[in-house]
């Protein structure tokens, strides 16, 4: 597959959001970080800025929830119309209901884990989702480094997702930028979250060609 970039819209001016998407037109999703102030420390938006932003914009939409009780509030987030929806296992009670809930109202169904989240556990699950992300640094703020000790839970996931015969992409989320991205593709990485690197960069949509190039380059 093609590496796919979808570049977090935490990094941008949330006061220009609609300008702000308008500057990414390559980007293959939008990342949203749905974050409530209790699975994180941090709050970001929630429902009504992500209609708003759908009514917007073409590129489809990546909600990412760092929310508690994923199970009563991500099947809004597909059925208002966001491509994928994204919940964290450490927060869901069902988290196999939930993904076919999340399919049901048209969204592709994707999984997080944390750092520290062994991936292993999961294997069964996978036929479920469409997307497994692997947090890359701890959730809850744009910015920060790049957590190496992480890259071999990503080739993990890579071998679980080949033994399974599904069809699911693996995302990276956290501190990905030129230095960091071949990694992630290395270890089986198809889809790419990239806040700071993006929208700090002089031209965030040229970004987002470097970004995709050095995928994969690594990738392939
Ligand atoms: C962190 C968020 C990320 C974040 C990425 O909790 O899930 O999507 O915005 O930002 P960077 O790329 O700056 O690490
Ligand atoms: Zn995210």
């Amino acid at each position: 597959m093609v590496p796919q970039i979808s570049p977090s819209i935490l990094s941008s001016d949330f006061a220009a959001l609609g300008a702000e998407c308008a500057r990414i037109p390559s980007a293959d999703w939008l990342h949203v970080d749905v974050m409530d102030n209790h699975f994180v420390p941090n709050l970001t938006l929630g429902l009504p800025v992500v209609e708003s932003l759908l009514a917007h914009v073409t590129t489809p939409v990546d909600c990412h929830l760092m929310i508690a009780d994923p199970d009563r509030w991500a099947p809004a987030y597909a059925e208002a119309g966001a491509g994928s929806v994204t919940f964290h296992v450490e927060a869901a009670h069902a988290p196999i209901r939930l993904a076919r809930e999340i399919r049901a109202q048209g969204a592709r169904a994707g999984m997080a884990l944390k750092p520290a989240t062994p991936v292993a556990p999961y294997a069964d699950m996978l036929p479920e989702l469409d997307m497994l992300l692997v947090m890359t640094v701890e959730p809850g703020f744009g910015g920060q480094k790049f957590l190496d000790i992480v890259v071999p839970k990503i080739a993990a996931a890579r071998d679980l997702i080949a033994g399974s015969g599904a069809e699911v992409w693996l995302q990276v989320d956290g501190g990905v930028d030129l230095d960091t991205i071949g990694v992630c593709a290395e270890a089986g990485a198809d889809v790419f979250v990239a806040g700071s690197a993006v929208f700090s960069a002089a031209d965030p949509d040229r970004m987002i060609g470097a970004l995709r190039d050095a995928a994969e380059e690594a990738g392939a």
